[in-house]
């Protein structure tokens, strides 16, 4: 049992306890388990919170990525543009929608999605076939959206934004997954946002687009057993509406609890040889992970933080255009070193709300120990 986890929903769950186990017994009183009334008004409350015409609740943070690119209008054999470096739903909801991926590098400094290594791709695709970008707003913080969008505009590309990590932060002011054609959200457990099982969210301001969501999210319904089009059971439970909506209250005083911490780490760690997170003057950060950075590999700090109990990570070790299940797009080692570079010499340490000091000092001193 690790000292230090990851993560400690059950800190998180406690003082809201009574809260959540009343909006779930709702649930089952009324017996309306999928869609309904709770689902509507936690849309509505994402809604109000993102600053956003339509927020469609599906099942999950992947099915809200294929969900919209569906929904978009993109097709079997389309290429769609995303980070190498990224967790592998981003690529996998692409695929498995019968698209294609397109890889493109990360800025070294924020590990997301780099503008430059874009225009890159799209200048080598002479058959047009590049049909989307799913930028990735990785571990809390906006992509480069301004330059995203612009180049979107110039190739005629759709821009789903994978907003997973990053539900509550903001890019000059706009909440994250507001600014492209569709946002896609994930409410996984792990998320600073968690419902208790899988749910996600797609985010639009079309309503042709959310009509569109809501009929592919329900078998291609929009009467009962009339299908429209080729759809999936990509609905949202209730449960997780009613449970999203009572921890959606807390969610910006968590991100800020986050915040917190991670200035924390930020100043006690200046100095030492190893590289902060960097945030970019457009965008706040949520934290959903906290990585730092090693000139080398950071996989012998992990086993000693891991040795005294402290439970750091490497969100991700292997870049998507390495990984067996993406072979056949036939990308070699090398072709996106930043991406490389990033998988071995980043590491996510603890950084969740519920931190004490002690426990934050504990971190600090164990990196401090390792370096020295
Ligand atoms: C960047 C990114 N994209 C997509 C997803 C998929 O979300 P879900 O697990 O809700 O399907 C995740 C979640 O782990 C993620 O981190």
């Amino acid at each position: 049992m690790n000292k230090i986890p990851i993560l400690d929903l059950k800190k998180q769950i406690a003082p809201i306890r009574q809260e959540l186990d009343s909006a779930i017994r709702r649930v089952i009183d009324n017996t309306n388990f999928i869609l309904g009334e709770e689902v509507a008004d936690f849309e509505n409350e994402v809604q109000k919170y993102c600053n956003i015409k339509y927020a469609v609740g599906v099942s999950s943070g992947t099915d809200a990525i294929k969900l919209a690119l569906l929904a978009l209008g993109i097709k079997c054999g389309d290429k769609v543009i995303c980070p190498a470096f990224t967790y592998y739903a981003t690529a996998g909801a692409i695929a498995s929608m019968g698209a294609i991926p397109v890889f493109a590098d990360i800025e070294p400094e924020t590990y997301n999605i780099s503008v430059e290594s874009i225009e890159k791709v799209l200048k080598k695709d002479s058959r047009r076939k590049i049909k989307a970008i799913v930028p990735v707003h990785l571990y809390g913080q906006c992509a480069d959206m301004d330059n995203i969008l612009k180049i979107a505009r110039i190739y005629h590309l759709k821009v789903v934004e994978d907003t997973a990590q990053a539900f509550g932060a903001e890019y000059k002011g706009k909440k994250a997954g507001t600014m492209g054609d569709c946002g896609a959200v994930s409410f996984f457990p792990g998320k600073n946002l968690g419902a208790f099982g899988d749910a996600g969210m797609a985010l639009t301001n079309s309503k042709i687009t959310a009509d569109r969501l809501r009929v592919l999210r329900n078998q291609g319904n929009k009467d009962k057993y009339y299908h429209l089009v080729l759809g999936y059971n990509n609905r949202m439970g209730a449960i997780q509406a009613a449970v999203l909506k009572v921890k959606l209250k807390y969610l910006n005083s968590w991100n800020e609890m986050r915040q917190k911490n991670a200035r924390y780490f930020n100043q006690r760690l200046k100095g030492l040889n190893i590289k902060t997170p960097f945030v970019r003057e457009y965008t706040t950060h949520i934290y959903h992970q906290y990585v730092l950075r090693l000139n080398s590999s950071s996989r012998k700090l992990i086993e000693h933080l891991r040795s005294k109990g402290i439970d750091a990570r490497v969100y991700y070790p292997v870049p998507l255009h390495l990984q067996k299940c993406f072979k056949y797009l036939n990308y070699r080692k090398g072709d996106f070193p930043e991406s490389e570079k990033a998988a071995a010499q980043t590491l996510a340490i603890p950084v969740y709300p519920d931190l004490t000091r002690q426990e934050l000092d504990c971190i600090i001193n164990s990196i401090g120990e390792f370096l020295q």
